[in-house]
């Protein structure tokens, strides 16, 4: 009897192994997936940048690591996507920098009108020590930067011509969720509104705002032509991103896996941020060649004077985001 017992009972035990055994077998091979969400269209900087990362990801680690890309808010929009991300619902975001303000006050720094002259100071500022220095800055909070990608400098768009900081006057714009873009916007005597990127189109066909900002590939890509008949050649900010993780998904990664990653990333964002300025340019000869919108070019007086007008922005932020900061990024503007 005893025998017969210590028999089934060595019998369950061994079957119970070779089941944790098969478990952890099938959990070794099962690819690690990274879901990666994001609120723009496909042909757009960010948007072909999540896709050369599926692309390359899926050729170097095939089997090991499985990128599943969602764009166009079709997983998470803005207001939840951060959150996903703390939670391990999604482990890859580029949220646009204006959206970092409840997890780093000086990456607001990004949204301070006429800071950088152009894309190229942009660049130069998020590859010096101060700028890198952002990417590591929110991992207290478990979100760790892993590289900036370049969208392009903002313009505005209206259903009525901007020519002079008075033309904005009280007209409704739709602004990223950022106190930085409704001060901006609050400077001109315009009424800001913070709404997600999805709700746009809709909010300016409804008049429930006249006007917003961004860049060519954005509005060609979310056919805001059709709703705006003005657009301003303004470059008076910047959109921008920073591609983030969960830092404890990150460091809980095989290094041979994370290192692969880490090169793949670096390629990724030399490929983006070489060729957003031409998907920026496509997208307003697009623009223009629909013919439904006049594209306003400001005279060099005339920008002069929509600098002098959001500049006071500065100010507001400069406790916030640091003195020292402002001038490393003003000093970005010489290369
Ligand atoms: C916006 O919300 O206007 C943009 O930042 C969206 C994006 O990610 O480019």
């Amino acid at each position: 009897m005893l025998k017969h017992t210590i028999k089934a009972l060595v019998c369950a035990v061994s079957i119970g192994l070779a089941g944790v055994a098969q478990a952890a077998e099938s959990a070794s091979t099962d690819p690690i997936v990274i879901k990666f969400s994001h609120v723009v269209a496909d042909n757009t900087p960010k948007g072909q940048g999540a896709l050369m990362f599926k692309k390359l990801v899926e050729e170097r680690l095939p089997g090991k690591v499985k990128v599943e890309v969602y764009p166009n808010s079709s997983l998470f929009g803005d207001g939840k996507e951060m959150e996903a991300l703390l939670i391990g619902d999604v482990q890859m975001l580029a949220p646009s920098l204006a959206k970092f303000e409840h997890y780093a006050k000086p990456v607001q720094i990004f949204d301070l009108p006429f800071l950088f002259d152009n894309i190229e100071a942009v660049d130069r500022f998020q590859a010096s020590p101060e700028g890198r220095a952002l990417l590591t800055s929110m991992e207290d909070k478990n979100i760790t930067g892993l590289a900036y990608w370049h969208n392009g400098m903002k313009q505005l768009s209206a259903n009525e011509p901007l020519r002079e900081p008075s033309d904005a006057r009280g007209l409704k714009f739709r602004v990223q969720a950022s106190n930085v873009l409704e001060e901006q916007f609050k400077a001109l005597r315009a009424n800001p509104r913070k709404m997600s990127f999805a709700e746009v189109y809709q909010g300016l066909q409804t008049g429930v705002v006249n006007g917003t900002e961004n860049t060519w590939s954005n509005y060609y890509s979310q056919k805001v032509h059709e709703v705006q008949p003005y657009f301003t050649h303004s470059d008076h900010g910047v959109i921008d991103y920073m591609l983030i993780t969960n830092t404890e998904f990150w460091k809980g990664l095989p290094d041979d896996v994370r290192t692969e990653l880490e090169k793949i990333i670096d390629e990724v964002t030399v490929a983006v941020n070489k060729q957003a300025d031409d998907l920026n340019r496509e997208a307003r000869a697009a623009i223009e060649k629909a013919g439904t919108s006049e594209i306003i070019e400001l005279t060099p007086e005339q920008r002069q004077k929509w600098r002098e007008a959001m500049k006071p922005v500065w100010d507001k932020f400069e406790d916030e985001i640091g003195a020292d900061l402002i001038k490393a990024a003003e000093a970005s503007n010489t290369p």
